[in-house]
């Protein structure tokens, strides 16, 4: 007795055609464009023979215009899930061998239908886009199967982390799912991203565009800030999407990954103190800082080309997983812009959604003047990073390095903004605003008087620092919980957040809050 063997061989048969997409050829094509098929993508990221497909069989039914006849294997789309670090992760993966990836009515229910999934059993998402977009063949069908896919991002979209790697065309309307993912990782030179290509912003508007200027990875990168990692090939996306899932829990309801078993280390790091210049006018680079308080000085950046006078992104601190804000003083004098305050904003709001603890290193001068700030509407992105961390239920610890001026010490998570724990270098300024600009206001007439007005000048701002913007000041109005030597910061944020953990913090019930977009 044994199951017929027709059965068996027409099974085999089916898998051996969906495993080939569109062929021998065409996978072969894109080897030698040195990318890799939309199945070794998958096979890439999860552990051998933990992937369990979803809808290998699922394909358009034939009865559309301009496609009876053809086979599109899967529907040119993989779905299904698999292990990554022992933990299960749902992934989809456009395959451009099949009618170049296009999108229509099947291939969207298998993309929604694995997100579905992934939200009922808490795992994240990772989504691999190649694609000639909606397919033309299916007109409005194909359209509405965009709709729907946006739809379930939105859903899915605080409840599981959702990763898209940008692996080839993603054009028009279709670059919106993408965006409204956490976190966006395109491969360089392969990748293009765009709303309107070169030839329709020619047509629209007159203007000359190139892909690279508009589209590509690099574009992305530095300019738009539209995505967060550029990566040099699809081995080298799938290594970051692996990095980045080694912080994140798999749902809203979890922990992140913490290794709670590292021992707490309680010495100073005498190295730290050393970093600060004796000159307060001297600036810091922010990563050195970083480098020192961080495990292991592994610190996984994120969008670390763009806005660069803010830098974020992942580490853990004596074993907890933390994201990491920090004012960047080399570039525009660390002060937020309209840009450093989105990009600090939407990462606040992602740590606080998936329960990941916030350390914010401060060394600001404030928010960034200019006319094109103000009209670009530097009140409503700076709002962001009030709103954002004044929403952040997480654990929020604070160090204030150097300067807290303005508005940005308050955006930067001072306590009255809802930090837990507020530590402060003895070398921290903190005041309505720096030393030069208070004395011009200050004192404008003593010293237009003074017989050397630049060196009174100089005098005043010394002694403003000295008693405005000392941090004994805001620590005698409890406004800090202690100052702190900067060899003691790893040690200090460690216990804090150790402390902090089990942090429990409920608002009142709303649908949600209103955050300036
Ligand atoms: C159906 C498509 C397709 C599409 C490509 N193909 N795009 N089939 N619908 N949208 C098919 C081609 O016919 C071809 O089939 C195969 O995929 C490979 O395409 P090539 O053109 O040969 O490849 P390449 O030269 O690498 O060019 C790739 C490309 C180009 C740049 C993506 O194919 C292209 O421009 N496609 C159309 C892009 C587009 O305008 N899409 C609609 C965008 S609007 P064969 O059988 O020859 O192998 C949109 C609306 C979404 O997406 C809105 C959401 C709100």
């Amino acid at each position: 007795m044994a199951i017929a063997k027709f059965l068996l061989d027409q099974l085999h048969e089916r898998r051996q055609r969906a495993a080939q997409g569109g062929g021998p050829d065409k996978i072969e094509a894109r080897h030698e464009k040195g990318q890799m098929s939309a199945r070794e993508r998958l096979g890439t990221l999860f552990e051998p023979s933990t992937f369990q497909e979803f809808g290998m069989h699922a394909e358009h039914s034939g009865q559309l215009f301009g496609l009876a006849g053809k086979t599109l294997p899967s529907d040119g789309v993989v779905t299904g899930t698999g292990f990554v670090d022992g933990r299960p992760i749902a992934a989809y993966s456009q395959d451009f061998t099949v009618a170049g990836g296009s999108l229509g009515n099947i291939h969207a229910k298998k993309i929604c239908d694995i997100m579905d999934y992934a939200v009922h059993a808490g795992m994240p998402v990772v989504g691999f886009n190649d694609s000639g977009g909606a397919r033309i063949q299916e007109g409005v069908e194909s359209l509405s199967g965009y709709g729907k896919v946006f739809f379930k991002n939105v859903y899915c979209s605080g409840v599981v982390p959702q990763i898209a790697v940008i692996a080839g065309p993603c054009a028009g309307g279709a670059a919106y799912s993408p965006a409204l993912t956490d976190f966006q990782i395109m491969v360089n030179k392969s990748a293009n991203m765009f709303i309107c290509g070169p030839e329709v912003i020619k047509a629209a508007t007159g203007e000359a565009a190139t892909m690279d200027e508009i589209g590509s990875a690099t574009a992305h990168a530095t300019v738009a800030g539209n995505i967060h990692f550029v990566a040099n090939d699809d081995a080298h996306a799938v290594a970051l999407v692996k990095k980045l899932l080694s912080f994140l829990p798999s749902n809203n309801i979890l922990d992140p990954p913490h290794q709670l078993n590292t021992p707490l280390v309680l010495s100073p790091d005498p190295g730290m103190n050393e970093l600060v210049p004796e000159d307060p006018k001297a600036p810091i680079n922010v990563h050195v800082v970083i480098q020192r308080l961080v495990d292991g000085g592994d610190f996984f950046e994120v969008q670390m080309d763009w806005a660069k006078n803010i830098v974020i992104g992942f580490a853990r601190i004596q074993g907890i997983v933390v994201g990491i804000v920090a004012n960047q003083p080399l570039v525009r004098a660390g002060t937020l812009d309209i840009d450093s305050s989105d990009k600090g904003a939407r990462f606040i709001r992602f740590c606080n959604v998936f329960n990941i603890p916030i350390v914010t290193l401060v060394d600001t001068g404030g928010f960034f003047p200019g006319k094109a700030q103000e009209r670009g509407g530097i009140i409503r992105h700076g709002a962001k990073m009030l709103f954002a961390y004044a929403s952040a239920t997480v654990p929020k610890i604070t160090v204030i390095m150097r300067k807290a001026y303005g508005g940005a010490y308050l955006a930067m998570c001072s306590r009255d903004l809802g930090a837990d724990l507020v530590f402060a270098w003895p070398t921290a300024e903190i005041a309505v605003m720096g030393a030069e600009g208070a004395v011009k206001i200050l004192y404008r007439n003593e010293i237009k008087n003074a017989a050397d007005p630049k060196a009174r000048e100089a005098e005043l701002s010394k002694e403003y620092r000295e008693r405005f913007a000392s941090p004994y000041q805001a620590a005698e109005l409890a406004m800090i919980t202690d100052i702190i030597e900067p060899s003691e910061t790893r040690a200090m944020v460690g216990v804090a957040l150790r402390n902090t953990l089990s942090k429990r913090e409920t608002r009142p019930p709303k649908k949600h809050g209103n955050i300036p977009l």
